[in-house]
């Protein structure tokens, strides 16, 4: 389907178990989740520019090229870039504005992406249907099982994103603890995968210094 959203999942909806509490609580996070991503994307130039993340450029060719799940996908450049080179992607965020952003890269590049407006709390990734999902700067640990099961056998999982010891950096980017990961934690994450390749610290990158782990692994 071109750019479509018509057979998507409801627009942010929660779904799953949970009291009433729970619950509000979730929409109120995401609601305010989705207000602040929205706004920081409402500008015309791209927040987080049209060039894809320099992980996944440099590590394209141990990727196998097949179905492409990107996880908060922003303004849609790596989803953009996996289309380019083969892939059919599937693309999920929670800001609208991303994904209209999404959709016209999309259009200036000569690709098509598959668009998805959903809270990835509650998106339900269908089971063993991917080659490739790919999670770059966006950490909800509670996605990991769904990661996992999502993949086919074979299938291989890129993921980037910030350590704890990034804010000691004081360059900018998240400052909620929960969105860091811990030392080693991203290899804890995928044990019993095939790691492909790993690599955590601190890191010069498009003239700025970042303390992350990037990690390529394979589903046995
Ligand atoms: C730092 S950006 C990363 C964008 C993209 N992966 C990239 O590298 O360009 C984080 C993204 O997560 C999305 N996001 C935050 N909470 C979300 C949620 N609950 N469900 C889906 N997307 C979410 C935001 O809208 C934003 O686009």
């Amino acid at each position: 389907m071109k750019n479509g959203q018509k057979n998507n999942p409801p627009p942010c909806g929660l779904t799953g178990g949970g009291t009433s509490d729970n619950l509000k609580e979730k929409r109120a996070t995401m609601k305010r989740d989705q207000k602040r991503w929205d706004k920081r994307f409402k500008e015309k130039a791209f927040a987080l520019g049209k060039e894809a993340n320099l992980f996944l450029k440099r590590k394209l060719h141990l990727l196998p090229v097949g179905r492409a799940l990107d996880l908060a996908t922003g303004e849609g450049r790596n989803a953009i870039f996996l289309a380019q080179h083969g892939f059919e992607v599937d693309a999920v965020d929670i800001s609208e504005i991303g994904l209209r952003k999404t959709r016209r890269l999309a259009k200036e590049k000569g690709v098509r992406i598959r668009t998805i407006l959903a809270d990835l709390d509650a998106y339900p990734i269908e089971k063993e249907r991917y080659d490739l999902i790919v999670n770059l700067y966006f950490l909800n640990r509670r996605l990991l099982p769904k990661i996992k099961k999502g993949l086919r056998k074979g299938g291989t999982v890129v993921f980037e994103t910030y350590l704890l010891e990034h804010r000691d950096l004081h360059v900018g980017g998240p400052t909620n603890p929960k969105y860091f990961l811990n030392p080693n934690e991203l290899l804890t994450l995928f044990r019993g995968f095939r790691i492909l390749f790993y690599r955590e610290g601190i890191f010069r990158e498009g003239g700025k210094r970042k303390a992350i782990a990037s990690l390529i692994a394979q589903k046995p």
